[in-house]
């Protein structure tokens, strides 16, 4: 099964992503997650992409799709994978349509979060991530249930992205509203697109997407 979740900046690509690989054993593939790690490793593309991030513009489309790219060759994504902030842009999209046919596979949903802009600095300017194991939780939509210890792995360190800033986010949602949106009328036209309520509490945003798989 190959899933793509669309949304804006913090509309919760990422926490149900996560979700999805624990309940159906997907892989999630975020871009984002990579490029950071790559950041962090001040690899090439690390460093090409650093500055490109913390001003809340876009990487550049033959960066994401040789990434892409090569990650989906892995032998772990072979049942399926959730991907999670790629497609970003129109040629990112005819990429990977060109990326899957020529590997034999295909699409089976594209899943639209639905969520109002207002929402989202809130949800950013919140959010935090596991050290260790990378389980994302949010100040007050989302806290582990004992106080500084991660639910997944019993980490006790968490850490804050340097593009959550309130300004960040702005950008951020320019390059959506922009760049990404007009995918929606792309998966439109090939039928496959499926949209959630993604303002709705985070279970039952789980609930909605659990609904389109099982009609997939
Ligand atoms: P990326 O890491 O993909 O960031 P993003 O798209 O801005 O999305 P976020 O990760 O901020 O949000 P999310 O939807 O995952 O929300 P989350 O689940 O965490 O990309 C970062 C940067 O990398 C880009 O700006 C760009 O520079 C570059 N990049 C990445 N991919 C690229 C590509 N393909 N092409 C070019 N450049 C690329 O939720 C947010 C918070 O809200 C959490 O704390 C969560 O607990 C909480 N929350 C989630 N759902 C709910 C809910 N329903 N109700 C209440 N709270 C909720
Ligand atoms: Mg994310």
């Amino acid at each position: 099964m190959i899933l793509i979740l669309l949304g804006a900046p913090g509309a919760g690509k990422g926490t149900q992503a996560q979700r999805l690989e624990d309940a159906h054993g997907l892989i999630q593939l975020s871009t984002g997650d990579m490029l950071r790690a790559a950041v962090k490793a001040e690899t090439e593309v690390g460093l090409k992409a650093k500055e490109v991030m913390n001003k809340g513009q876009l990487v550049s489309d033959d960066i994401m799709v040789g990434i892409i790219s090569e990650r989906l060759d892995q032998s772990d994504c072979k049942n399926g994978v959730i991907l999670d902030g790629f497609p970003r842009t129109e040629a990112q999209a005819e990429a990977l349509d060109q990326l899957l046919n020529d590997k034999g596979l295909s699409l089976n949903a594209v899943i639209e979060m639905k969520t109002d802009d207002a929402v989202l600095v809130e949800r950013i300017t919140g959010r935090y991530t596991c050290a260790k194991c990378g389980a994302g939780y949010h100040d007050s939509f989302l806290k582990p249930a004992v106080e500084g210890v991660c639910d997944k792995c019993g980490g006790t360190e968490f850490t804050r992205r340097s593009d959550d800033k309130a300004e960040t986010v702005k950008s951020r949602l320019e390059a959506y509203h922009n760049q990404t949106a007009p995918l929606l009328p792309y998966y439109k036209d090939k039928g496959i697109l499926k949209q959630v309520d993604g303002m709705a509490e985070i279970d039952e945003v789980t609930h909605q997407i659990e609904a389109v798989i099982k009609q997939i």
